[in-house]
């Protein structure tokens, strides 16, 4: 049954053979060229029909989105546009489709639309090429992180902890949420839960990697996360994926040099590996560039802005300087942000940081020590008692792509800030533990993976770079 995969056939010199191939029809034209595609790669095969040869009935099920296997030759290409087609001896139809109603039609769908069509917007060039890059960016993360040592750990998708201390979270339970059992109190009684106490998805797998790092050195996660966030912006999913390294002995100096190596040396593989799709979401990047009006225009194409990033140091600075750049800012002093920056201590929103990196530097940004208070109870904290070593990676057109610390690893500097913001320390036990038994300096960051993949297909909206997105009031699929 199995043929030859599209993309070997393309890549082949050799001609004349005879060979099967099997497919989707993305267009049939003129009775006489399909032109097929199976996945492999963006380029279509075409392949040449002599339709007296072909039984009329047969050929009339050759339509856009049916399924088909092709014996015949390949030769070199009559026309131009490709080196090698398929003369076709046999036709078999695998799946026929319905032409009037199948929704990818060979025309330009909107991206709206499509993600209507989730289960099938996959066989159109440009989410066939967003999704192998994705693929080929997950190589690239574990390539990177075996290539330095680190060990891969599986961390616990069902969690009992709030690891981010932002209670977006989403229960798991077994009870009957129309009629659960009652404690003494009246509430629902967890007690008879299926784990015997409230369980929720996970929002990030760091606190079980800071256990594995602080045994096995450097580790990473690579797993899905969940936020029960009511954002509905181009950049927040409900579900999404995190990559989390996490290192004994490392400083927050050396966790940005980590992560700025990791970025550069996964782009490098993809500018690598990524060729034609590539090329391909460059060409598309800039044509959807050249439908905004001009101030909103990205002053770089794609590729370029890949090569920019592999290329160029990421700008350090402090909260601190961050701030005072902003309050001096224009906008700032024109009244042009929807939240001014005034006081010393505000959290930093994407306006600002956009500013920051899109017009102040522009270039990816590291911003480091940030006021306590508006970064979670594990960060350590600073001499100066009201910054903690917390780091975030901004970039262009995307914001907050890591965030990350080092970790507090001092005992009664965590059970203080615990306390302090009201955190329930009984979960946290075995947390606090790893300061009680051979406790050392560590830091680690997260990258949200579908920030990574927007920035490198250049894709606007989060919900198209993830095969089925999750996001409020929509879990379809
Ligand atoms: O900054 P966050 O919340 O950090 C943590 O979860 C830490 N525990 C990571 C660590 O130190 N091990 O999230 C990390 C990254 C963000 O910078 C962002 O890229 C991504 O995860 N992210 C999201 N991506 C998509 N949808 C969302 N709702 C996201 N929330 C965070
Ligand atoms: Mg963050």
């Amino acid at each position: 049954m199995k043929g030859q995969k599209i993309k070997a056939v393309l890549e082949a010199t050799e001609t004349g053979k005879e060979i099967s191939v099997q497919g989707w029809v993305r267009t049939f034209r003129a009775n006489r060229f399909i032109a097929l595609n199976d996945g492999s790669t963006l380029d279509n095969l075409q392949c040449v029909v002599d339709f007296e040869a072909i039984e009329e009935s047969l050929l009339k099920q050759v339509t856009t989105g049916a399924a088909i296997q092709l014996k015949g030759v390949l030769i070199e290409s009559q026309g131009s546009g490709q080196k090698v087609e398929l003369q076709v001896k046999e036709i078999e139809l695998l799946g026929p489709s319905d032409p009037e109603k199948y929704p990818i039609q060979p025309k330009k769908h909107s991206l709206e639309f499509l993600r209507e069509k989730a289960h099938l917007r996959v066989r159109t060039a440009t989410f066939s090429a967003v999704m192998r890059v994705r693929s080929a960016l997950a190589q690239a993360v574990h390539q990177f992180f075996q290539e330095e040592g680190f060990f891969y750990v599986n961390t616990p998708i069902i969690t009992g902890s709030d690891a981010e201390g932002a209670g977006e979270m989403f229960r798991v339970s077994t009870l009957d949420a129309k009629n659960p059992p009652l404690d003494d109190t009246g509430h629902p009684d967890f007690k008879q839960d299926f784990f015997g106490k409230e369980t929720n998805l996970t929002v990030s797998g760091q606190l079980e990697a800071e256990a594995y790092a602080l045994a096995l050195g450097d580790v990473y996660t690579f797993g899905p996360t969940f936020r029960a966030e009511n954002s509905n912006t181009t950049r927040h999913l409900a579900e999404f994926w995190m990559i989390e390294p996490e290192m004994a002995f490392y400083d927050l100096n050396d966790n940005m040099n980590l992560a700025e190596k990791f970025i550069t040396k996964v782009l490098k593989i993809i500018l690598k590996n990524c060729e034609t799709d590539l090329k391909f979401l460059d060409e598309r990047y800039t044509k959807e560039e050249q439908s905004k009006p001009q101030h909103q225009r990205s002053s770089m194409g794609l590729l370029e802005k890949i090569e920019f990033v592999v290329n160029n140091e990421f700008k350090r600075i402090s909260y601190t300087e961050a701030f005072d750049i902003l309050r001096n800012s224009k906008p700032n002093k024109k009244k042009k942000f929807q939240y001014p920056i005034e006081e010393w201590g505000v959290d930093l929103q994407s306006e600002h940081e956009r500013y920051l990196v899109e017009k102040h530097f522009n270039c990816p940004v590291i911003l480091y020590d940030y006021p306590a208070n508006i970064k979670a109870f594990y960060m350590r904290r600073n001499e100066d008692g009201k910054t903690v070593r917390a780091m975030d990676i901004l970039f262009p057109g995307i914001g907050e792509i890591v965030g990350g610390s080092q970790r507090e690893e001092r005992l009664e500097v965590l059970e203080a800030r615990i306390k302090e913001m009201n955190i329930e320390e009984e979960e946290l036990w075995w947390y606090l533990d790893l300061r009680r038994f051979g406790s050392v300096p560590h830091s680690g960051f997260g990258l949200g993976f579908e920030r990574l993949v927007q920035f490198t297909t250049g894709m606007g909206n989060i919900r198209d770079v993830i095969p089925f997105p999750r996001t409020p009031q929509n879990a379809s699929f």
